[in-house]
């Protein structure tokens, strides 16, 4: 809900409140829900808490834009123009962003001396406290400005006492949650890689004893956020948005530059901050056919196979999947061109009979005779130099003229900033669906971008243009298949972020498959993304990652934490393995809807992590626990339970014992975890996880 009196802007959501002076763009108060009327003038004579910055002006904080303006300075003076509450979600241009039914408080203002004009907008939704802030600056003046950064959201959060907190980690270790106190001047994490990567994720949190402040990015590309820690003036500037490494933008009279949509969501604690963003994700940014519809357990035969496969593997493969109770088989890296290893084929999308038996359609068609949907892995925005493609359209990769280009995983990135390269892409990646006939589509990218040029095209413009190409591209597709399930891929979990969730609605986690590593590397996930969008696959042992061997059951209980898939070669297994897999999916089916669309929370005891899915009416949950680390004379590890109705009572089973208990003991009591460290496979094997899975129903109402 918004509310506009004079100047003062008052943005309710269920359960915070933010009030805003439009004419000095300035905020009195973001927080905890304020019910009581009031107008709010208590609140003045704070520290200012800007909403834009003024370099130039007295204010030497960390600019929220930079501009090189019409008048040949760097100075602005953005005076207030009005204040718009719109009914519908402001679009913005070639970037993807949240949608939904709410209003959108639209913010004006005007550099009077070049008629240079700023937009903030400020978008709420009926159903979610997640509030999503955009900017757009709009050249009114008679000459070229040039725009060095322009952020999507500026926050001055009050005080200076706050723990910040970052998603940080590499290939196969992504969002390792990372805390550190925030010191006096600037701390900030981006990504120069032009995509959103596996080492910094934009999404970020700053803590202190008010609560949780939360921001996010719908954006895949370069990043920045920013918080700088003004102790004399007793607050903290907030900034995100694109990164302004290599920015340099031009902007011709009357054109306009929008920001990425920004998000911010405050609640008082860490949970409640996720189950809002959780919500947040799943209503407004996940969309199309998939949006609220179960996803099936797949297949994958990547690990099982690699490149090394014809058409007799992949259908014994599919077979025992189909045995087992899968529902939808994938087709890895490996059917295309000439691809038997990662040095070549890229681009050349057209189909290696031999591998496939007599094509993509031959061995879909028998795939889907065996009863499994049928889904196939592409890498569409790369390129090999030992490809038809390159051979033919050397042009097409980016790489600058005269200069040998860095490659990774022997290969080359497509310029996709040009449109004949995009259509190329469009039409070949079309096809590759079309005539397959694939139910689901394995999206992949697997490099960082270096050697940025496209051949008329600004180098401070690069990056920026190459994400409004992609973008373009993979709309294009999704749209012309909208019954077709995406998943999203970057060398695991490299570019899982809000603007690929828009067309995406799940993403490959991480390609570390090792059940100990996904259990912190899905917690990390679990605190911006619901469960919903992460691929969660049970591999072999020992692991092809980390040479971990975990219990299959463990491997099972971590995956029910995401999407359920294996990934493996099933042939390989032993009966009584293949039978335990059956059992597994059989259950998952059972529980399914709970798993994907129930609330999930996070668990921690004394070297105890763990999650627990509550069904949304609350009478059914699956919660599992890993012991990581098993000690000499350890206590015996307890663990509390989340989300529970407090007074209902459960039946809680686990390892064949069912017993009887209030929600309410079950959340505030410690629930032993007894004999969970005797378990054998710990002695054999110290690098495994010990985990426990308990399925608890309602037995009674409160
Ligand atoms: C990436 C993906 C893997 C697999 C390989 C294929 O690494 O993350 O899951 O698809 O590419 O080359």
């Amino acid at each position: 809900m918004i509310k506009k009196k004079g100047h003062l802007i008052r943005i309710d959501t269920a359960n915070t409140t933010l009030v805003i002076r439009a004419d000095t763009a300035e905020y009195l108060y973001y927080g905890r829900k304020i019910s009581s009327a009031g107008d709010f003038s208590v609140c003045e004579g704070a520290s200012p808490r800007r909403l834009l910055s003024r370099p130039q002006r007295a204010d030497y904080g960390e600019p929220n834009l930079i501009l090189c303006n019409a008048d040949g300075g760097f100075t602005y003076d953005f005076t207030f123009s009005r204040a718009r509450i719109a009914a519908e979600k402001n679009e913005i241009p070639g970037l993807p962003s949240s949608y939904g039914e709410g209003k959108t408080l639209e913010l004006k203002y005007v550099d009077l001396p070049t008629k240079v004009c700023l937009y903030i907008y400020y978008t709420v939704y009926d159903d979610s406290d997640a509030i999503a802030v955009s900017s757009k600056i709009v050249n009114g003046s008679k000459k070229e400005i040039r725009l060095r950064r322009l952020m999507s959201l500026q926050m001055d959060l009050p005080g200076t006492d706050y723990k910040i907190v970052t998603f940080e980690g590499s290939w196969a270790r992504e969002r390792r949650k990372t805390v550190r106190e925030l010191e006096s001047g600037v701390f900030s994490t981006d990504s120069k890689r032009g995509m959103s990567s596996h080492q910094s994720n934009p999404f970020v949190m700053a803590e202190n004893e008010r609560g949780v402040y939360a921001f996010n990015l719908v954006y895949s590309g370069n990043h920045k956020e920013i918080f700088e820690c003004d102790r004399p003036g007793g607050k903290t500037r907030f900034l995100t948005g694109i990164n302004d490494y290599m920015f340099d933008w031009a902007l011709a009279p009357s054109e306009e530059f929008c920001a990425p949509e920004a998000v911010m969501c405050f609640a008082p604690d860490e949970d409640s901050l996720s189950a809002r963003m959780h919500a947040f994700v799943s209503e407004h940014i996940v969309r199309g056919k998939w949006k609220k519809r179960e996803r099936p357990v797949l297949f994958n035969n990547w690990e099982g196979t690699y490149f090394d496969f014809n058409e007799e593997k992949i259908l014994s493969i599919a077979a025992a999947a189909k045995r087992a109770g899968a529902e939808l088989f994938v087709l890895d890296d490996g059917w295309f061109g000439r691809r038997d290893s990662d040095t070549c084929s890229l681009g050349d999308w057209y189909d290696n009979v031999e591998k496939t038996g007599g094509g993509l359609k031959n061995l879909a068609d028998k795939i889907r005779a065996m009863g499994l949907s049928f889904g196939i892995w592409v890498e569409p925005e790369m390129i090999s130099e030992d490809s038809d493609l390159y051979r033919s359209h050397p042009n097409f990769a980016m790489k600058i003229p005269g200069r040998t280009p860095e490659r990774m995983r022997h290969q080359l990135m497509l310029n996709m900033a040009d449109e004949r390269v995009q259509n190329y892409v469009v039409r070949t990646i079309s096809d590759v669906i079309a005539r397959s006939g694939a139910e689901y589509v394995k999206w992949d990218f697997n490099r960082s971008m270096t050697d940025c040029y496209g051949k008329g095209i600004a180098p401070g413009e690069y990056f920026h243009r190459y994400m409004l190409g992609y973008y373009r591209v993979v709309s294009r597709i999704v749209k012309k298949f909208p019954f077709v399930l995406f998943e999203g891929c970057a060398g695991g979990g490299g570019r899982l972020d809000l603007g690929n969730l828009c067309y995406f609605p799940q993403y490959w986690t991480s390609d570390d498959t090792d059940a100990r590593e996904r259990v912190s590397i899905q917690e990390g996930t679990s605190y911006g993304y619901p469960q919903t969008v992460m691929g969660a696959h049970v591999s072999a042992c020992p692991n092809h990652q980390t040479g971990n061997t975990n219990p299959l059951s463990a491997r099972f209980n971590v995956a029910c934490g995401g999407v359920l898939g294996y990934e493996l070669d099933p042939t390989k297994l032993s009966e009584s393995e293949l039978s335990e897999i059956s059992g597994q999916i059989a259950f998952y089916k059972e529980y399914r809807k709970v798993l994907q669309f129930g609330d999930q929370y996070r668990l921690y005891g004394k070297n105890v992590v763990g999650f627990i899915t509550v069904s949304k009416d609350k009478s059914t949950a699956v919660a599992v626990v890993n012991l990581m680390e098993r000690r000499p004379c350890d206590p015996v590890p307890t663990v509390r339970f989340k989300g529970l109705n407090p007074s209902a009572a459960y039946e809680v089973s686990a390892c064949g014992k069912t017993q009887v208990a209030g929600g309410d003991l079950l959340m505030y009591g410690d629930i032993p975890l007894e004999g969970l460290a005797d378990s054998k496979v710990a002695d054999a094997n110290s690098g495994c996880i010990m985990s426990r899975m308990y399925i608890i129903k309602k037995v009674k109402n409160g």
